[in-house]
């Protein structure tokens, strides 16, 4: 990839585009032919600088008064005006959610939130987490091949989120809909007639919320939302129905699409190498390990997005006021000044931990727990009833058309039959 020209100090290239097919079936083959020498460059197919390194992202999430979180949820298209209007309509700020804020607001928000999603609340999910895995599992007849996306990473973090929630199940399948018009609207490049359609979508998504939100303060349970609603009650100023409501928009989103893609991406990397599914079914004790290499060397979310308040130097690139930044975490990760040899997927690595899948500072991720406990339960679950496990051979994958979440579509996969009773 060829630098065609200069924006200031820094590198355009204009053949750079995430949304590129090419990109979206192989990212890591793009970042191989980009040049070393530019860890910061313009890309105008998405009017966004891109950040390469390890050390300069860590240094962005790190310093919020330099960068801003507003552009994360913003739409990557300017939206018609009609589109626009169609959100305004159905309740949804410009500045969606705790994610794309900044402090004060975002501790506003960030402070009850974390008050309510305790760790003990997390691990109390562990037995319901395994009893759908199961029922999950159950339902599938092993005999013939099963995609793994539609029989388990997909159902299997929706269905925990929204009864962490409360939400009522007959409205999950609805949910899920509104989550995938969202990611279009928000992270994928929609036409005009198509910003109206996902609009329309976002704006009911975000009334049935307010309702949701409502109907919850006359009748509580065990469940986050009535958690948020006991907070506003001790202080009802401090945290109002709208923002509980903001927030609740922004988990069922991040608690879903991103630990499907996990289970997936970590699923395909353990078979795309059968050695390395049969390492796991010999000594389940890697099963964390495969998790956290999987979020190392292969992201589900590879990108995320800030923008500077100040003019500021980053990566020796000069960088105005109001520079929109992508910044590459899935880049970050093969990043070789921190991850030695960071092409090999290695279940043995000791480094994962300073991986920034899950962001870090003051944004880091609320639910890395609950998403990594669902992954390994998931691996425990299948290595454990499926140890001959394969990918059908000669699939085609293909990976949703945004910037920011990443996993297969569909994962097909076979259990050999004289194996499944071991
Ligand atoms: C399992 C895969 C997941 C990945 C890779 C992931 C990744 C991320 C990333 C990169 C951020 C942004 C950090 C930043 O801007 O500095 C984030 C924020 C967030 N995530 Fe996750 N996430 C995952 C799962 C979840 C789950 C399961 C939940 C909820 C149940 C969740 C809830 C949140 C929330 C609420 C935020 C916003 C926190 C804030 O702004 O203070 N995430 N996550």
């Amino acid at each position: 990839m060829m630098s065609s020209h200069r924006h200031g100090s820094c590198p355009v290239y204009a053949n750079f585009d995430p949304l590129a097919k090419s990109f979206l079936d192989d990212p890591f083959a793009v970042l191989a032919s980009l040049p070393r020498e530019t860890p910061v460059f313009y890309a105008p197919s998405i009017d966004y600088y891109v950040v390469t390194r390890y050390a300069d992202i860590k240094s962005v999430f790190l310093d919020p008064e330099t960068y801003s979180a507003a552009p994360t949820q913003l739409p990557l298209v300017e939206l018609v005006p009609e589109a626009a209007q169609i959100l305004l309509g159905g309740g949804h700020k410009p500045q969606p959610s705790m994610v794309s804020v900044d402090p004060p607001a975002h501790t506003r928000l960030r402070s009850p939130t974390a008050r309510a999603f305790t760790p003990e609340r997390v691990m109390q999910m562990e037995p319901r987490i395994r009893r759908t895995i199961n029922q999950l599992l159950n339902d599938i007849d092993p005999s013939s091949p099963f995609d793994l996306v539609s029989r388990l990473t997909f159902p299997l973090p929706a269905t925990m989120i929204f009864s962490f929630l409360g939400i009522p199940e007959r409205d999950w399948s609805q949910l899920k809909e509104w989550c995938g018009h969202r990611a279009v609207l928000g992270f994928g490049r929609p036409t005009p007639e198509e910003q109206v359609l996902r609009a329309t979508q976002v704006a009911a998504y975000r009334r049935y919320l307010a309702t949701f939100v409502a109907s919850k303060a006359t009748v509580r349970d065990d469940d986050l939302t009535s958690a948020l609603l006991a907070i506003h009650d001790e202080n009802p100023g401090a945290l109002t129905h709208e923002e509980i409501s903001s927030i609740v928009y922004g988990l069922t989103f991040a608690g879903h699409e991103t630990t499907n893609y996990l289970i997936g991406n970590l699923v395909y990397r353990l078979l795309e190498k059968p050695e390395r599914w049969d390492a796991v079914v010999a000594d389940p004790k890697l099963i964390p390990s495969a998790v956290d290499e999987t979020l190392r060397y292969d992201p589900p979310i590879p990108g995320w997005r800030r923008v500077t308040r100040r003019p500021v130097t980053l990566g020796g690139v000069d960088l105005p006021e109001g520079a929109k930044l992508f910044l590459w975490l899935a880049a970050s990760g093969r990043d070789a000044s921190v991850f030695p040899a960071p092409e090999t997927f290695n279940l043995y690595r000791s480094d994962t931990s300073k991986s920034l899948a899950f962001g870090l500072g003051i944004h880091y991720c609320l639910g890395a727990a609950l998403g990594k406990l669902e992954a390994r339960l998931a691996l425990e679950a299948l290595t454990g009833r499926f140890p001959d496990l394969r990918l059908v051979a000669g699939q085609k994958f293909s990976f949703p058309p945004n910037i920011s979440f990443r996993g297969p579509q569909s994962l097909w996969v076979q259990a050999p039959q004289d194996s499944q009773m071991r």
